[in-house]
């Protein structure tokens, strides 16, 4: 069972849940790469670090910047219907898959069921959409970007995820932007518990109810905009901790994010950032440091988040 949201970081609790973490970590699948993996709650490891392209365009920079993230040690590529770079992304993937002779399943790739395809039949065509796109037989996971208005159409969108993860279109399925009364609500109807939930998570927007309860029902988190895109990056006290590591301010916020057990999805189209981003997991923050941190913000969203903790 994993720790309180808010256990301090030095903990018994804690402690133990982080060297057990470890463990486990290491004992399964590894994508063939430094980045670390997770077990979700179906049993599929996910890496967790992925590069993000949120507005990167369906064009050769994308592609370019999937090809460089590949080539620096992603395998884990974070993409959705509404950023129309569905097929920028898989053309990337399977050129360096052919390049690399890697195997598709040392990849892992993410896509999202945007608000206008809900309901049940509109989700298995936004699904297949999305398949043709990247040029991919199955995605590793499939989402559903965020609960939208129509409750019960939310919810026929979820039983065609848990479908198409019956017949192998998907391995994972999950959800986004979910507040604790979306996730209670779908947990009353799911066969299927979602295995992550993607919020905007960094620190200065902790959402520590909301993580505490994701926790409780396995459930994992994806911390979207771990860079407070790039919004952040001057904070002193973020700085203060960064000179004292000799790190970058973006590696400390990643670093953190990882350290709470969060998948992190650093976007950038910039090679030498996807470089440094991934280096950001090499060293660990000292508990009074994660404290440090830990003081600076519970709900300051820098996306104008579509649904709050609470929703
Ligand atoms: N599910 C959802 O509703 C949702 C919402 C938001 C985001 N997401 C996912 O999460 C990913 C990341 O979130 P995000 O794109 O909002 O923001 P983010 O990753 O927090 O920040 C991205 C911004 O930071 C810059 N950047 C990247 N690395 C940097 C570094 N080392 N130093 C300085 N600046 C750096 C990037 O610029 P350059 O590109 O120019 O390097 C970009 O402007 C998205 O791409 C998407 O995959 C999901």
């Amino acid at each position: 069972m994993a720790p309180s949201a808010i256990a301090p970081e030095d903990s018994p609790e804690r402690q133990i849940f982080v060297r057990k973490a470890a463990v486990h970590s290491r004992s399964h699948r590894s994508f063939g790469s430094s980045v670390a993996s997770i077990r979700l709650n179906d049993g599929n490891s996910i890496p967790q670090v992925a590069l993000g392209v949120y507005k990167a365009p369906n064009s050769k920079e994308t592609e370019d910047a999937v090809t460089a993230a590949l080539d620096a040690g992603y395998r884990h590529i974070d993409s959705a219907a509404r950023y129309a770079n569905e097929e920028a992304c898989g053309r990337a993937v399977r050129r360096w898959l052919e390049k690399t002779g890697t195997r598709r399943e040392d990849v892992f790739i993410c896509s999202k069921l945007w608000d206008a395809d809900h309901g049940y039949e509109a989700t298995v065509k936004a699904l297949c959409s999305s398949l043709h796109k990247f040029g991919l037989d199955y995605l590793d996971l499939y989402l559903i970007h965020s609960p939208a208005e129509d409750e019960e159409k939310r919810l026929q969108s979820w039983r065609a995820l848990e479908t198409a993860q019956k017949l192998g279109m998907v391995k994972s399925i999950g959800v986004s932007n979910f507040g604790a009364a979306h996730i209670k609500n779908l947990l009353r109807y799911a066969t299927v518990v979602p295995a992550v939930n993607q919020v905007e998570v960094h620190p200065f927007c902790q959402r520590e109810a909301l993580v505490e309860l994701c926790n409780k029902n396995g459930i994992k988190i994806e911390a979207y905009s771990p860079l407070a895109r790039g919004n952040k990056l001057k904070d002193p006290t973020i700085n203060a901790v960064a000179q004292k590591y000799g790190k970058t301010p973006a590696q400390i916020l990643l670093n953190w994010n990882a350290s709470r057990g969060n998948v992190v999805l650093p976007k950038s189209l910039t090679a030498s950032r996807i470089q440094s981003n991934l280096e950001s997991f090499n060293f660990q923050l000292a508990a009074e440091d994660i404290q440090t941190i830990n003081a600076l913000g519970s709900e300051n969203y820098v996306t104008g988040s579509m649904h709050k903790s609470e929703d």
